[in-house]
Parts: structure tokens; C-alpha cells; sequence
């Protein structure tokens, strides 16, 4: 309406009969006398419009800057969508840091081995109430479980994985513990996955997110094509624990070039705290001077990583991670 508006203030500056058809006495080879000269001026003379048209442009300028006003106020108080969520996500690393104490109050974990006896997480039931007990303790109020997929060491399905979560949901509800827990997998990166990937057989968290894990002597050599393909199947990778993998930290231009592929990086909380080694805390401690971690997990597969893991929270450590790097767990 606005561009129609404008433009028929334009119409409206009628062309005027060119120049030298006006000056001339002669129109095909016709003569006029004064009085047809008169005439002829009189009609050809342009629509005395120009204060209509300031009118229209001004009115024009008006409704647009309506318009925007209307716009701008609907942005900021219309209510949030999921499809927002996942724009956030993907802006993760183009917006500051919103709300340092989304991360100081970590709600979500992602990483754990908390369904009994199926990988070297828990063993029996007790246990895993225990695990979850101490991290409940220790704030969380989501647990996102994550049993190993490696089919040449742990070679769960997702069934199994399933199955496990029913009975620790039953035990949970039974013990009145006030948590929600759910499940997903660390699977580990050959080519198992890659035939589970083709057949969509996957546990994600989080709607589109695999957590992968690698070789702790060398990655697969198909490592970035693997990763080409997760992304090409619609999944988010998430690589756990990349500080843990020192032949990357090494030749850091591979963790760049995965953060370049769109590849989200895990940090284990306990590797800041020196707990897995000294290396791997000065890996962990330059991914996080880079900004370069979007979630932090505990990987709680004993009741030591949560005893380690309690002082952390408290630590310059924690809050230096918290301001570098914008973490997503409470998203979740
Ligand atoms: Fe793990």
C-alpha cells in the first residue's frame, strides 16, 4: 500500500511536454496562432501537484515508520518459540554471553553412565541411585544418560539403553526421588555407528544432538567425512571430552577445523579440575580461552567423579569457563 502510495505520487508528477515541442510554433509543420499557442500550453502544462506530492511522500515515510514501530514492539514481547531456540543454537558463537548465571546454576547434564551394569558406568541399581542422589546434590534437576555404544567394547543398542531408562525411571519414582532423567548414547565413532547413522538407529538429546566419542591414540582416519555425514543426515555432532584426545590438541587446527564443520565440543568438567591429567587440563584450559565449548558434562560413570567434581563449582576455574564460552546445558 505504502509502495503504491509513493509511486502514485510519482504518477501524479505528470512528464511535461518535452521543451523544444512547447517552444516551437511549429507541430508538424502546422502553425499556431497566439491563441492555439495559448491553449496548447495551457494543456500541456504538468499537474500543478508538487505540494500533493510532498503530502504523499511525507504520508508515505509516515505508515513505514508505523509500520516498524509495530514491528519492533511485536519482536520484543511476542513469546519465545522452539523455533527460536534452535536459532540461539546456532548463533551460539555470534552473541555475547546473555546470563553468565545460566552457567553458574547448571541445571542439565548430558554426560553420565548411570544405567546399571550395561557399560564401565554403574554396576548395580544401588548405585546408580547413589550417583544420582550425589548429583542431585550438587544441583542438577535433569539428567541426560548416556551409556556407551561401541560395538567392539560395549555393544548396547538402543533398545537396551531404553529398557535400562524404564527401569532406573521406575526405581527413581519408587525411591520418591524428585529428578528427570533421560537417555542417550556416547557411541563411539567407526563403522558400527556409521551403519546405525544409515539406519536412523540413533539416540539423540536435545532434539538433533549426538554425542560421539573417539579413540583416546588416534582418531578414525575418515574422522571429518563421518562427520560430513552426521551433519548431512540431519544430526548435530557433539564431540565428548575433545581435551581428552591429546593427539588433537597437538595439531589444534583439527579441533578447529571440526568447530569450522559445525562440530559442538563437550568439555568434562573434571578435566579442569586436573583430575584425568595435567595435559588434559591445559587442552581443556585452551578450548575454554578460545570460547570454543557448548556444553560441559560430568561423564559420572563412579562415585569419584561427582566427589571431584563438588568443589568446582566455587572455583575461578568454573567462572573463567562461564565467562569465555557461551555452555548450553540449560537449554536442554
Ligand atoms: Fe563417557
Amino acid at each position: 500500500m505504502v509502495v503504491a502510495l509513493l509511486l502514485g505520487g510519482s504518477a501524479l508528477a505528470a512528464e511535461p511536454t518535452p521543451l523544444t515541442q512547447r517552444s516551437s510554433k511549429s507541430v508538424e509543420s502546422k502553425t499556431f496562432t497566439s491563441e492555439e499557442e495559448a491553449l496548447y500550453l495551457r494543456k500541456n502544462q504538468p499537474a500543478s501537484s508538487s505540494g500533493t506530492d510532498i503530502l504523499l511522500v511525507a504520508l508515505g515515510f509516515a505508515v513505514l515508520t508505523l509500520l516498524a514501530v509495530v514491528w519492533l514492539r511485536y519482536r520484543r514481547h511476542r513469546e519465545p518459540t522452539p523455533k527460536d531456540a534452535i536459532g540461539s543454537i546456532l548463533l551460539a558463537h555470534a552473541e555475547p554471553i546473555p546470563d553468565e548465571s545460566a552457567c553458574l546454576k547448571l541445571k542439565i547434564d548430558l554426560h553420565s553412565h548411570l544405567i546399571p551394569g550395561i557399560d564401565d558406568g554403574a554396576e548395580t541399581m544401588d548405585e546408580a541411585i547413589d550417583l544420582i542422589r550425589r548429583l542431585k546434590a550438587l544441583g542438577y534437576t535433569k539428567l541426560i544418560t548416556t551409556p556407551h555404544i561401541a560395538s567392539h567394547r560395549y555393544p548396547n543398542t538402543s533398545a537396551i539403553i531404553l529398557e535400562g531408562l524404564h527401569e532406573l525411571r521406575f526405581e527413581l519414582h519408587y525411591r520418591n526421588i524428585d529428578i528427570e532423567i533421560e537417555a542417550a548414547s556416547e557411541y563411539y565413532l567407526d563403522e558400527h555407528f556409521m551403519q546405525l547413522l544409515e539406519k536412523r538407529d540413533i539416540l539423540t538429546f536435545g532434539g538433533p544432538f549426538v554425542l560421539f566419542e573417539m579413540s583416546y591414540v588416534n582418531h578414525p582416519l575418515g574422522l571429518f567425512d563421518m562427520v560430513t555425514q552426521m551433519k548431512q543426515a540431519g544430526y548435530k555432532p557433539v564431540l565428548a571430552h575433545p581435551e581428552r584426545y591429546l593427539y588433537m590438541y597437538r595439531a589444534f587446527e583439527k579441533y578447529e577445523q571440526l568447530k569450522t564443520m559445525g562440530v559442538y565440543f563437550q568439555l568434562n568438567l573434571n578435566s579442569l579440575t586436573g583430575y584425568y591429567s595435567a595435559e588434559v587440563k591445559e587442552a581443556a584450559m585452551a578450548l575454554v580461552d578460545r570460547g570454543m565449548i557448548d556444553f560441559v558434562g560430568s561423564d559420572t560413570h563412579k562415585v569419584r567423579h561427582v566427589q571431584t567434581l563438588s568443589g568446582l563449582f566455587e572455583t575461578s576455574v568454573y567462572a573463567h569457563l562461564c565467562q569465555r564460552n557461551r555452555l548450553l546445558n540449560n537449554l536442554l
